[in-house]
């Protein structure tokens, strides 16, 4: 028998660890998501302060090991980052960059224009009645300045602005469109651009897949890039359910904003599963218990059959994302585990849901290592 080189003994020793009894179900083997993917896309998740503070140290471990990009959850919004105009709050904002360079992550700025969780003094006098398209645009120019100069270099991309566009590829009527019109987001995008001319920017989005809100959207990177300014990338939020949207849908719109010129992100990826509320009832029927027991029917797990259709959704998404590489720039999960996710209490609060990758217990879902396998088999192509 031929003497096994010291390189061959290790590798049966590893193999021997590997098939250890002792190793948990669906515990993550080598390699991790971040491995697998290579340099196919980013791989994140959105972190939340308890992450960011290294409180949740499970999750925190998750991080590490899966991801290789990181995007706040909330600490960054203009109601956080500056809740009284002048007073700007970096505690969380600062450590969150921190964690990223520490770990060697693409770090992800979200978000600076938004109508949502923005303060009230942003849009209002000291009567209470709406500023001037003057004022406001400076309150866009110095909140954007200060934000993004503070991360110079260091953070590497912006949500510029988000959800500007409705389904039907309308404007939304936010306070930042009442008051300054549709400028406000070339501004916002100059704004960035001046503050930090290296780092890319985006337009974030929900639904971008509906046909209306992706013309409306190639038509702003169309329109943003004849103005001369800089656009990098559009942000598909991915908040999805099991049914909708189609697949076909979905590769639709990343065709039409590769064809636009600029980068695809799946920004906040999660999968739904549970059923859409209704959004047309009274609140006589929203209230009532039946209703709200019906809406919420798996809290102590999902049966078999919905656990099945999560992962063949989930899987056929990674294989959509996969097969379309060069036009995807990064895959970011909108949280680690279903016990953190946003979708616990949206658009219905105090449900249980299972939108993520890495369920209740900090344990992977199967999915992860199929999708592991998937990016192992395109790695051989
Ligand atoms: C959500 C956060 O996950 C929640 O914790 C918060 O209460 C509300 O905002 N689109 C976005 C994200 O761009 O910033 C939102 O995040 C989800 C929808």
């Amino acid at each position: 028998m031929k003497v096994l080189t010291p390189v061959l003994s290790l590798c049966i020793a590893f193999a021997i660890v590997s098939c250890s009894p002792h190793r948990k179900e669906n515990e993550v083997k080598e390699p991790s998501l971040r491995e697998a993917v290579k340099d196919k896309f980013l791989i994140g998740t959105a972190l939340n302060t308890n992450q960011i503070w290294g409180k949740d140290t499970a999750a925190v471990k998750i991080v590490k090991e899966q991801f290789n990009s990181i995007v706040a959850e909330n600490c960054m919004k203009s109601m956080y980052i500056q809740p009284v105009e002048g007073e700007f709050n970096f505690k969380d904002a600062d450590k969150f960059v921190e964690f990223g360079e520490q770990n060697n992550m693409f770090i992800t700025g979200h978000t600076l224009i938004w109508h949502s969780q923005a303060p009230d003094w942003f849009f209002r006098d000291d009567k209470g009645k709406d500023v001037s398209k003057e004022v406001l645009i400076e309150r866009m120019r110095n909140h954007i300045t200060t934000v993004v100069s503070r991360y110079k270099g260091r953070i590497k991309g912006w949500d510029v602005v988000n959800e500007a566009i409705l389904d039907d590829g309308s404007w939304r009527d936010s306070k930042f469109y009442k008051i300054i019109g549709e400028d406000f987001i070339p501004l916002a995008f100059e704004f960035a651009h001046a503050a930090d001319p290296e780092a890319e920017l985006y337009y974030n989005d929900y639904n971008e897949w509906h046909a209306g809100k992706r013309d409306a959207i190639v038509k702003l990177v169309n329109s943003l890039k004849e103005k001369g300014l800089r656009i990098d990338g559009v942000g598909m939020q991915g908040h999805l359910g099991i049914d909708h949207p189609s697949l076909d849908e979905y590769r639709a719109a990343i065709d039409a904003y590769f064809s636009a010129g600029v980068e695809v992100l799946i920004t906040e990826l999660d999968v739904s599963a549970l059923p859409s509320p209704r959004r047309d009832i009274g609140a006589n029927i929203a209230d009532t218990e039946a209703y709200r027991q019906e809406m919420n029917p798996y809290t102590t797990g999902l049966p078999d059959s919905i656990s099945f259709a999560w992962n063949k959704r989930m899987g056929d998404l990674f294989t959509l994302f996969i097969d379309n590489s060069d036009k995807i720039g990064r895959v970011t999960l909108w949280g680690v585990t279903d016990g953190d996710s946003w979708k616990n209490d949206f658009p219905m609060p105090g449900r249980t849901d299972y939108p993520l990758l890495f369920d209740r217990r900090y344990k992977a879902k199967p999915i992860v290592k199929e999708i592991i396998n998937k990016l192992k088999v395109k790695n051989e192509k």
